[in-house]
């Protein structure tokens, strides 16, 4: 799961999608990360921790980092929760394998519409983000599991 700053919405979708996982037995990794650095080693966003545990789940376990070429090689799915995310982490992918694992979360639940999540760092809207991760993630585990 990846956004920019890897402290708002990929915290989210890391977190929705583990307690999901652990729900339905799904043997997954899961993991975020941020096409930047900015926040390297901080917890997810107060904000997101709220909001997470207000639905139940406790992310302060998680810490923010940036995505490395590694991960495009690790791990099966690379999940954007924008459009600028998906372009970063595509300039990052050395070969056709690598690009087809990266998906924008939206496209599991507005095929081909390339919706982004929208950044609530500046503008709020938590709870909004928070519901529109978890619709997608719904579907992201139909698909693929
Ligand atoms: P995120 O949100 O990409 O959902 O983690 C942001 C967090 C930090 C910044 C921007 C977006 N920032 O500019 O520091």
């Amino acid at each position: 799961m990846v956004c920019l700053g890897n402290i708002c919405r990929s915290p989210l979708a890391h977190g929705i999608l583990e307690s999901e996982c652990e729900r339905l037995n799904l043997n997954w990794e899961v993991d975020s990360a941020g096409t930047s650095s900015w926040h390297n080693g901080e917890l997810a966003d107060s904000r997101s921790i709220e909001v997470a545990k207000k639905n139940g789940l406790d992310i302060t376990n998680q810490r923010s980092r940036q995505i490395t070429k590694s991960d495009l090689e690790i791990f099966d799915l690379i999940i954007a929760m924008d459009n600028q995310n998906y372009k970063d982490i595509l300039a990052m992918s050395e070969n056709d394998i690598q690009k087809d694992k990266i998906k924008i979360l939206l496209n599991y639940n507005f095929p081909n519409e390339n919706r982004a999540v929208p950044d609530p760092y500046y503008s709020g809207g938590f709870d909004y983000v928070f519901n529109l991760i978890k619709q997608s993630i719904d579907k992201l585990i139909e698909k693929e599991r």
